[in-house]
C-alpha cells in the first residue's frame, strides 16, 4: 500500500445567532455573571432556535468545510458525527446530514457517542479507516443542541452549556509524517453517573414521571468531573506527545475541549505552556461538548493562527467517562 498521511484539509463551523449572556440567565435562575465567570470562564453562549436541529447546524458547518476544501458533497467517502444531542435516537444524525448535503448513498455514515471527547474519537476512527486506502476524504463533525437537554431550572448545569457545530474534512495524502500523527483514547465506565442524561433510553424509558423529574436533562456532579478532567487531560497530553517524541515546548498550539477555563489553565500549567499557545473561546460559547474542539479549530484556521509544520494538540474529556488526545503536524 502507498504510504499515506491523513491531514485536516479544511474546517467549518456554525454558531446560532442568539447570544444568551450570564446576566440573561441571572433573570431565570439564582446565579450571577460573577459566579459563572469566575467558576467557569463563561460570559455567554449561543442558543439555537426551536426549529433548528443538531443536523441543521452540522449541515451548515459541513458545507463551510466542504467549500473551504473545494470539494463537492459527492467526493466525500465517509461521514461521522459526534453528538450527545442527536436529532432523535435513530436514524443517526450522520444519515440526516448525508441526506441534507446530498452525499451519495454507498458510503458509511454513522454517529459516535463519546460526549465531549467525540471529535477526538472520530478523528481516530476516521483516520484509521482512511489508512486502509478505501477512503480519500472524510467529513467529521461535532454538533450539539445542548439547550434541548438542559434543565433550565437547574443553575448548576444550565449556565454551562451552549449550542453549535464544527466540521473538518480529513484527506489522505501520499506523504508520511504529516497531519494526524497519533491519538490516544480511553474510557472509564465506572465514573459513568457523575455526568449523565438518565432517561429516554432502555434503562428508563420516557414516562410522565421521568419528564416530571427532569430525568431527560443533563445531570452532573461538577466537582467530581472537574477533578478527573484536570488529572486525565494532562496525562493524555503527555502520553500522546511522548508517543510522537514531541516535547510540550515544541507545540505551536493547544486546543483543549472547552468545559471550564480553570481546567484548561491547569492543564496548560502542567504542560508548562504559555497561555498564548492555548486556544480558549469558552467565554463566547460555553461548553458545546463534541462541537467545542472543531469550532475552536475552525476559528484558529480561519484566523491564520496555524501554519504548515506547526504541532497542534487536541485534548478532550467528557461523559462516559471518555477522554482522548490527538497530535497533529499541520499540513
Ligand atoms: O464537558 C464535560 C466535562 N465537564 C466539565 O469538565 C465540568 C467540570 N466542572 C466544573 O466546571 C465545575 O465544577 C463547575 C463550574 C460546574 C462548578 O464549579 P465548582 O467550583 O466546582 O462549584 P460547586 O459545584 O462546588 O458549587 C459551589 C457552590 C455551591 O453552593 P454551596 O453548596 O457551596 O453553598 C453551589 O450550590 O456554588 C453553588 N452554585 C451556584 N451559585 C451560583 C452552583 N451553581 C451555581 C450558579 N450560580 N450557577
Amino acid at each position: 500500500m502507498t504510504p499515506r498521511s491523513i491531514i485536516i484539509s479544511s474546517t467549518g463551523s456554525f454558531l446560532p445567532e442568539k447570544v444568551v449572556t450570564n446576566d440573561d440567565l441571572a433573570k431565570i435562575v439564582d446565579t450571577s455573571d460573577e459566579w459563572i465567570y469566575t467558576r467557569s470562564g463563561i460570559k455567554q453562549r449561543r442558543i439555537a432556535p426551536k426549529d433548528m436541529t443538531t443536523s441543521d447546524m452540522a449541515c451548515i458547518a459541513a458545507r463551510r468545510a466542504l467549500d473551504a476544501a473545494g470539494l463537492r458533497p459527492d467526493e466525500i467517502d465517509l461521514v461521522i458525527v459526534a453528538t450527545v444531542s442527536p436529532d432523535m435516537m435513530f436514524p443517526s444524525t450522520a444519515c440526516m446530514l448525508q441526506a441534507k448535503l446530498g452525499i451519495r448513498n454507498n458510503i458509511p455514515c454513522f454517529d459516535i457517542e463519546a460526549a465531549c471527547s467525540g471529535f477526538v474519537y472520530e478523528i481516530e476512527i476516521a483516520s484509521r479507516m482512511m489508512q486502509s486506502g478505501y477512503y480519500k476524504h472524510a467529513l467529521v463533525v461535532g454538533a450539539e443542541k445542548l439547550s434541548s437537554l438542559v434543565n433550565w431550572e437547574d443553575r448548576s448545569t444550565c449556565v454551562l452549556f451552549g449550542d453549535g457545530a464544527g466540521a473538518a474534512v480529513l484527506s489522505a495524502v501520499e506523504k508520511t509524517g504529516v497531519g494526524i500523527l497519533d491519538t490516544v483514547l480511553g474510557a472509564s465506565g465506572e465514573g459513568n453517573m457523575i455526568l449523565s442524561l438518565p432517561a429516554g433510553g432502555s434503562a428508563m424509558p420516557a414516562s410522565a414521571e421521568t419528564v416530571a423529574n427532569k430525568l431527560h436533562c443533563v445531570h452532573m456532579d461538577g466537582k467530581e468531573v472537574f477533578k478527573h478532567a484536570v488529572k486525565i487531560m494532562q496525562e493524555k497530553a503527555f502520553e500522546v506527545l511522548d508517543r510522537c517524541g514531541v516535547r510540550p515546548d515544541e507545540l505551536a498550539l493547544f486546543i483543549p475541549h472547552q468545559a471550564n477555563a480553570r481546567i484548561i489553565e491547569s492543564v496548560a500549567k502542567r504542560l508548562k505552556l504559555d497561555m498564548s499557545k492555548v486556544y480558549v473561546n469558552i467565554q463566547n460559547y460555553g461548553n458545546t461538548s463534541g462541537a467545542s474542539i472543531p469550532i475552536a479549530l475552525d476559528e484558529v484556521v480561519r484566523s491564520g493562527r496555524v501554519k504548515r509544520g506547526d504541532y497542534v494538540l487536541f485534548v478532550a474529556f467528557g461523559a462516559g467517562l471518555t477522554w482522548g488526545a490527538t497530535l497533529i503536524k499541520w499540513y
